[in-house]
């Protein structure tokens, strides 16, 4: 930082040449890549700033250099370069992280996968196994394969997402609960190591890095391309449906919330998706169907007859693909649409079927959370996504990311309504320990989920509430692959 400064007080009194802004390391970095052939660019470029710009505006990343590279050769040179240099590589996929991991900490050296963004092979079977190159956006390879295929993998809810990094975090999307996370489709996974070899993974050879990949892949190497399930609709057209509570107390809206989760595991389908507002009051939600649309309001009756009297359901049907691209604004959009950045923090936490929400845990959440939250300078979000479903059929050892038996996916979260305020992330962190101490004093386990990280977290921490058990296994597995630790680029990386 303190370099970036003088450099930059150096600049502006001499109006030197631009190169002089650049240290040492920069400079070395990219007159290597120059010199292998590797377009890139260091911070006097004119287009610094907008290719340093993370979708996560609270963070502001500085990467030593961007590397471009357009081919797999490209990709094996910049690794040399950053070997050879001794700087640190992370790879940008979508840039969407919510963390700005894509950049890395100051002075790694950023892999652009923009070039490789081709979709590869379709395989017909029931796996429908779909390849596609670590660049890719949720959109393209969405809409590619339900215009060729007519199938669907489960995704995030944005087309301009990364399919590469959504994948490894989790990918939770509306069909979830019936299909898995994205993570869970993985079948296949081509890295190039840090020393430029490529290495295949499947679910029989080299299993150890798909089960890595699952959580963690980005502190494995370059993912060159990734091969996952894809599942055909069994019904033409779906529901998406809002259930609204209305503008009732708390204990109205805890009892709602609970009747829900009964519901949800004792008698919802599989194919039922809800994510319920963590905003309230009031009290409400969106939801899916994709079992027969003609039995809908047949599988919401015992529901309905639960849920507090006023509660109002209403629902719309759609094709699949157009309902898709309404849960995933962007996904038949040239390159996933686009999604403008935010300055925002945002916390996880998932709990499992065995230990669900009690009255005490729910009422808790909503009163130290929505309830207090009390600013003009942010704007609060938050979501309580239905996990469960095909979820109780997976164990923790799985993956390198835990998530069996999952039942909700909770995050809380608020945006910056201008200017991220200063004392923004200690104000929501504050307001997440009453329930952090709550599940802990229940005896609940604190669990995360990647793709929502949560930049506070300690090592101890977040290795515990995002591997837990399986972090031993997952670190053998990076020390095995990538010895040096050239991946361990951001703070939640994999040391060695
Ligand atoms: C608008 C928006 C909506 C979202 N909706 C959802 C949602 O509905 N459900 C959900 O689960 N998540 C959601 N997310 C979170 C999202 O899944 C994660 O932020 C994910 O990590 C983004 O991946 P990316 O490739 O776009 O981002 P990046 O920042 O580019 O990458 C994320 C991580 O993956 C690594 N990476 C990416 N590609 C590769 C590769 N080819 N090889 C090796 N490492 C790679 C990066 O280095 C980085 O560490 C959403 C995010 C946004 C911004
Ligand atoms: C279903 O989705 C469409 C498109 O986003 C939306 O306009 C509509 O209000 C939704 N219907 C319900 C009942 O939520
Ligand atoms: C490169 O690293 C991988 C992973 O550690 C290893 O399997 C491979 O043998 C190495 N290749 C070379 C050429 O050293």
């Amino acid at each position: 930082m303190k370099q970036f400064f003088l450099c930059h007080l150096l600049c502006v009194a001499l109006l030197t040449a631009q190169a002089q802004c650049v240290t040492p390391t920069e400079t070395a970095l990219s007159s290597c890549l120059t010199k292998a052939g590797v377009r890139n660019i260091v911070d006097t470029d004119k287009s610094w700033a907008q290719e340093t710009t993370p979708f996560q505006l609270r963070l502001k990343p500085d990467p030593a250099v961007i590397a471009f590279p357009t081919t797999r050769d490209q990709i094996a040179a910049a690794l040399r370069c950053a070997v050879d240099n001794h700087a640190k590589v992370s790879c940008i996929g979508g840039d969407h992280s919510f963390a700005a991991f894509a950049f890395g900490k100051p002075g790694t050296l950023a892999i652009n996968l923009g070039a490789f963004n081709r979709i590869v092979s379709f395989k017909e079977g029931e796996k429908g196994l779909f390849t596609f190159e670590g660049g890719i956006r949720v959109g393209p390879a969405a809409k590619w394969l339900w215009d060729n295929h007519g199938r669907h993998f489960p995704h995030v809810r944005a087309g301009h997402v990364g399919l590469t990094g959504s994948a490894c975090g989790g990918g939770f999307g509306s069909t979830t609960r019936f299909l898995g996370t994205t993570l869970d489709t993985i079948e296949e996974v081509e890295y190039m190591a840090y020393n430029g070899t490529v290495i295949k993974a499947t679910t029989s050879t080299n299993s150890d890095v798909v089960w890595g990949t699952k959580g963690g892949g980005p502190s494995l190497g370059v993912i060159l391309t990734m091969t996952i399930r894809t599942w055909k609709p069994t019904f033409q057209r779906a529901v998406n449906f809002t259930l609204d509570v209305g503008d009732v107390d708390l204990e109205v809206g805890t009892k709602a919330l609970l009747t829900l989760q009964d519901y949800a595991l004792t008698q919802a389908p599989d194919e039922w998706a809800i994510r319920w507002k963590l905003t309230s009051p009031p009290f409400s939600g969106v939801g899916y169907y994709y079992g027969d649309p003609a039995k809908f309001d047949q599988i919401m009756q015992p529901l309905m007859l639960k849920m507090p009297s006023g509660t109002k359901l209403t629902k719309d049907e759609y094709d699949f693909f157009q309902l898709d691209s309404y849960v995933a604004p962007g996904l038949d959009q040239p390159n996933g649409g686009d999604s403008p950045g935010r300055a925002f923090y945002v916390q996880s936490l998932t709990l499992t079927a065995d230990k669900p929400f009690t009255h005490d845990l729910a009422t808790t959440l909503y009163k130290y959370t929505t309830y207090a939250f009390k600013r003009e300078d942010m704007k609060k979000s938050g979501y309580l996504d239905l996990w469960g479903g095909t979820t109780r059929n997976i164990k923790d050892t799985e993956s390198a990311f835990i998530h069996g038996n999952n039942l909700w996916l909770i995050r809380w979260q608020a945006d910056a309504v201008k200017n991220w305020p200063a004392d923004g992330v200690d104000y929501l962190k504050n307001q997440m320990l009453p329930f952090e101490k709550a599940l802990r004093d229940a005896g609940y386990p604190l669990r995360g989920y990647v793709n929502y990280p949560d930049t506070q977290l300690t090592p101890p921490e977040w290795k515990e509430r995002l591997y837990d058990g399986n972090f031993d296994r997952l670190q053998d597995i990076k020390r095995s692959i990538d010895p040096m630790g050239v991946f361990t680029s951001h703070d939640q990386s994999i040391p060695v």
